[in-house]
């Protein structure tokens, strides 16, 4: 027998996983993953970038770089988060491989094996995973539609012993639930955990894809609010608002928390990758990143609208839906009891996929949710795949 660590010896493949596998046919509209449209990468301006890089640069690009992150990406990334009120000058920034990894550094920081550390119920399911990987106790703490249940928050830290050892969130178009944290949820979350020693991770990679512009001012960072008397440790990425391929994000944190992460990141992959690295800070340098944010907002703006028009001309009344105001994904809920696993198989017969509400589930069984993301699908193929998913909840439920 292969004895593998305690850590890993749970770890299995999900049943979504493996149903998911089966959805290979060709033709196959997918409402399942979470990452932009290709046909919507900047290619051209990526190939201007690279080929307008001296010899010097590109040896850069090619070389191992410091742990923290490349001085230039770090300047023009500082500045571009700064300018969106982030606190930079008081806190450190490094660059990540992906913000996954800037999550399972900070999951590392901090975990030990049983410890509990309090998540949303629906939440990431990449950073569950990351959290399960070191062993964490998940308590879970129900989403509302304007964000984490109070009450819960308040009733879960009274009960839970050993004291959670930090709070993982996510505060603008919620993966999977879509919703946006309202201000006065993120100030009582900050009156609650102010004095704890309880740091907040804040996930906050969608932000920028807000469809209306009103919401900007109540979207908010915790992290911008840079409260006094807790450890507010903010990530972000580069996957949404440019491409997942390159593998960056980041992590903006206080000082004594920065110097712990450079030697976890040191030891797991010595730096992100520099050529990913000079291409982005170009990206910045030269003000690309402000249109393109702007070109892809409107295009998935013009997706989530098609989606939300197809699910109200086709959906049975008993399932609703919050509109989504940004971000990637409808969040579609049946009634108690109906199982979106039944559905998805059904819509896989039908040739559509989706993802199901458990996936999202902290304790992998509360069912009678659906992911349908609008960003990889097109108008037209949103408008050709919804009425086969709103068939495939007919032929279950009805
Ligand atoms: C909420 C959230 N956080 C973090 C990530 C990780 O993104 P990446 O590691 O590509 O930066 C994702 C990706 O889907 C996400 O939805």
């Amino acid at each position: 027998m292969t004895r593998f660590s305690n850590s890993v010896a749970n770890l299995r493949s999900s049943e979504i996983r493996d149903l998911m596998s089966l959805a290979t046919a060709p033709n196959m509209i997918s409402f399942a993953g979470g990452m932009p449209g290709n046909e919507l990468f900047p290619l051209e301006t990526i190939d201007t970038i690279y080929n307008s890089l001296t010899d010097k640069e590109k040896q850069v690009a090619m070389q191992y770089g410091p742990t923290t992150g490349l001085p230039n990406l770090l300047e023009s990334l500082s500045d571009y988060l700064g300018a969106k009120g982030l606190p930079v000058k008081s806190n450190r920034l490094i660059i990540t491989t992906g913000s996954l990894q800037a999550i399972h550094i900070l999951a590392k920081a901090f975990l030990d094996p049983g410890d509990p550390v309090l998540v949303e119920t629906p939440s990431f399911i990449g950073a569950l995973s990351a959290f399960r990987a070191y062993q964490a106790n998940l308590v879970t703490v129900p989403l509302n539609g304007d964000g984490l249940d109070i009450g819960q928050l308040k009733k879960r830290l009274e009960n839970t012993s050993p004291k959670p050892k930090f709070l993982y969130y996510s505060p603008n178009f919620h993966n999977p639930a879509g919703i946006i944290y309202s201000e006065e949820v993120k100030r009582q979350m900050v009156d609650v955990l102010k004095d704890q020693e309880i740091p907040i991770i804040e996930d906050d990679v969608y932000s920028d894809l807000w469809f209306h512009e009103e919401d900007v001012p109540k979207m908010q960072l915790i992290k911008t609010m840079d409260p006094e008397g807790i450890d507010v440790c903010f990530t972000g990425s580069f996957s949404k608002i440019l491409g997942p391929g390159l593998r960056l994000g980041w992590m903006l944190v206080p000082e004594s928390i920065y110097r712990k992460c450079e030697l976890i990141k040191q030891s797991i992959d010595a730096c992100s990758p520099s050529i990913s690295q000079v291409i982005a800070d170009k990206f910045i340098r030269e003000g690309h990143i402000h249109q393109y944010v702007a070109q892809v907002r409107d295009e998935y703006k013009r997706r989530g609208a098609a989606m939300i028009e197809s699910l109200e001309a086709c959906l049975p009344e008993y399932v609703t839906f919050e509109k989504p105001r940004g971000g990637f994904y409808t969040w579609l809920r049946l009634p108690e009891g109906a199982d979106a696993t039944e559905i998805l198989k059904k819509a896989i017969e039908k040739g559509v996929v989706f993802v199901t509400g458990k996936t999202f589930d902290p304790d992998g069984i509360k069912n009678n949710h659906m992911r349908v993301s609008f960003c990889n699908t097109d108008v037209e193929t949103i408008k050709r795949g919804i009425p086969l998913i709103a068939e495939a909840i007919r032929d279950i439920l009805d």
